[in-house]
């Protein structure tokens, strides 16, 4: 009888997750801090209603590309993240050049019009961009400009960095302080290989493009989505979805920016 007990943990340790094991290799944004003065193109978007004071309402990313345009993944103003539907929320702001969260530097200023992509797709993540018009112009000079399709940025081996103020551990960890984390721009073919299974979304090398190192621990997490990916100067993608943070062979996933800049110049001011 007595055997039978360590044989039956053996076999019910085998069948759960190491959940030590997995928080390290989801270990961090794998970034550092970043001077948010020096970046004033990262945005967070934020809503105190729907998320809080305690992180200056902080929920998701976005890119200054214009002084009145940011840049934002379309499933951050989903009723998923909101909990209502965002014309319902009325205070939802950006923030620009605030280092610490739990501050008030930088320049908050509120959202006007939104423009929400109508292709995006909830099923494959496909076209995850939407534009926010602000009501004040941020300061000129603090904007970023959005690639082009030849760009060198988008060929793969350039270096990149993503930017947030999301999870740095992937268990929640939701950092005050703006990151960085360098990347490596890869091939449509290793991303495409890297999620075969539709359920996780599908990659699709026309509107999504996918960053990451090769032995994970430095990628976008959760709350980072909208943000900034950057290379030689420019944004190429938007954080739009990815498994887990930063686990090997799982590279993060973005939003082609080249592939959207027509739309986005249509739909801004
Ligand atoms: N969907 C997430 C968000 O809303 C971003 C996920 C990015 N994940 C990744 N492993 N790169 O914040």
């Amino acid at each position: 009888m007595i055997p039978v007990i360590p044989a039956l943990l053996g076999v019910l340790l085998a069948f759960l997750p190491a959940p030590q094991a997995q928080a390290r290799d989801r270990a961090v944004v794998g970034g550092r801090p970043v001077d948010a003065a020096e970046h004033p193109w990262v945005v967070a978007l934020a809503s105190r209603d729907r998320f809080g004071d305690t992180r200056s309402g902080q929920f998701c990313g976005g890119a200054l590309v214009g002084v009145r345009t940011v840049i934002t993944a379309a499933h951050c103003l989903s009723q998923e993240v909101l909990g209502v539907a965002h014309a319902e929320v009325d205070d939802l702001h950006v923030i620009s050049g605030r280092n610490d969260l739990g501050e008030d530097t930088g320049r908050e200023v509120k959202v006007g019009k939104k423009w929400i992509n109508p292709g995006y797709d909830t099923g494959t993540n496909a076209g995850d961009i939407a534009v926010l018009t602000l009501d004040e112009a941020m300061p000129g000079g603090s904007t970023i400009t959005m690639a082009g399709s030849g760009d060198r940025g988008y060929t793969p081996g350039s270096a990149a960095e993503v930017y947030g103020w999301g999870d740095i551990s992937g268990n929640g960890d939701y950092a005050p302080q703006l990151r960085a984390a360098e990347v490596d721009m890869l091939e449509d073919s290793a991303c495409a290989r890297a999620y075969p299974n539709r359920s996780e979304g599908a990659f699709d090398k026309d509107s999504m493009v996918c960053a990451g190192v090769a032995e994970g621990g430095r990628d976008a997490c959760q709350g980072d989505s909208g943000g900034p990916l950057v290379a030689h100067g420019k944004v190429v993608g938007l954080v739009s979805w990815g498994a887990g943070c930063g686990e090997e062979g799982r590279p993060g996933v973005y939003t082609r920016v080249s592939a959207v800049a027509s739309l986005v110049r249509e739909h801004s001011g």
